[in-house]
């Protein structure tokens, strides 16, 4: 098997922007160790904090960001942190060329019930300033804590799978990713329909009515909570993920967030042919306007994708 270090290193990409993905490994290698003891050491349950998003934060948002916090700070390529977790970007040092965002853990609402989280990390040239476009990512992944720990990477070309072995490293299990285009399977919070647009309402009716509806197949729902779960199952399987904007998101532009959610996952989800848009636009070319800025999110096979496009188009 091939380890991700060896894997790294034989990619036509530059040493030191490699070397950043192995530290977000390494981040995300040890929040996998305090994740899977954490009921045991007493470290679920809240922080006593509200974070800049507002929500309360749980006591392994901030040791993730703090793991993740450590391990940065030990890479001399990496200058600057954007995080959920942290109001500002942190200014770590003064050369290193590369910038992190990432959302140190994501889907935490599921960690008392034991369900997958994961870490999202994205890879900027900090010299270009803290909001460029998602396009000009220079690397994107997640680790995914479940049965296995999943790391799914990528530079922009492909999508590549490791997961964790007992010894610490990660070994490749999958490469060249390939989202299937058409899919019987979608992702959203049903429970906020009554929240929803038209073109949202429009899509999700084609697929409930199945066979004998406009979509002329029969459709399958899951939500888990966890965009990180929803996007490994989507990327694995197909499928197509939805946080659109609704009445009650709206106002603050979205549910997730563009830096550490959208566009790491959607480049990840196009470098392995999948299609990524707020149901307007593309993620990838969105100029963002704060390092907390939300935005809708609609991503996964492209067959699914460019049906939603179609009932936005509808006006
Ligand atoms: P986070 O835990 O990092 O704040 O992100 C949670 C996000 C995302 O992971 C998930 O898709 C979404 O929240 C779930 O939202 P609902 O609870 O509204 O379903
Ligand atoms: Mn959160
Ligand atoms: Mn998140
Ligand atoms: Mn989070």
């Amino acid at each position: 098997m091939t380890t991700l270090s060896d894997w790294l290193a034989a990619q036509p990409v530059d040493p030191k922007l490699a070397s950043v993905v192995a530290t977000m490994a390494a981040a995300s290698a040890e929040i996998a160790e305090v994740l899977r003891r954490a009921p045991i050491t007493g470290q679920t349950g809240l922080a006593g904090h509200t974070n800049v998003q507002g929500e309360a934060q749980k006591a392994l948002d901030v040791i993730s960001n703090d793991i993740v916090l450590n391990h940065i700070r030990h890479n001399p390529d990496i200058s600057l942190l954007v995080s959920e977790e942290l109001d500002e970007a942190v200014h770590i040092q003064n050369q290193g060329r590369f910038m992190v965002a990432t959302d140190p853990l994501d889907g935490s609402s599921n960690l008392d019930v034991n369900v997958t989280v994961g870490t999202i990390f994205s890879v900027l040239d900090a010299s270009k300033g803290l909001l460029q476009r998602g396009s000009s990512q220079l690397a994107a992944g997640y680790a995914a804590y479940g049965p296995a720990t999943s790391l799914v990477v990528t530079f922009g070309q492909s999508t590549t799978v490791f997961t964790l072995d007992a010894d610490g490293t990660f070994q490749l299990t999958q490469e060249g990713l390939q989202v299937s285009s058409s899919s019987g399977e979608y992702a959203i919070n049903t429970a906020r329909e009554r929240l929803w647009d038209a073109a949202t309402r429009g899509y999700v009716a084609e697929n409930v009515a199945g066979e004998t509806g406009p979509a002329g197949k029969r459709y399958n729902m899951r939500w888990v909570g966890s965009m990180v779960a929803d996007i490994h199952r989507i990327l694995m399987r197909g499928g197509i993920f939805m946080y659109p904007l609704d009445s009650e998101t709206v106002s603050k532009g979205g549910r997730l967030r563009l830096l550490y959610e959208a566009n790491p996952m959607a480049l990840l989800i196009e470098a392995a042919g999948g299609r990524s848009t707020t149901g307007r636009e593309r993620i990838l070319d969105l100029v963002p306007t704060g390092i907390h800025q939300r935005v809708p999110v609609i991503l996964g096979s492209a067959e699914e994708v460019t049906r939603v496009e179609g009932w936005y188009g509808r006006g």
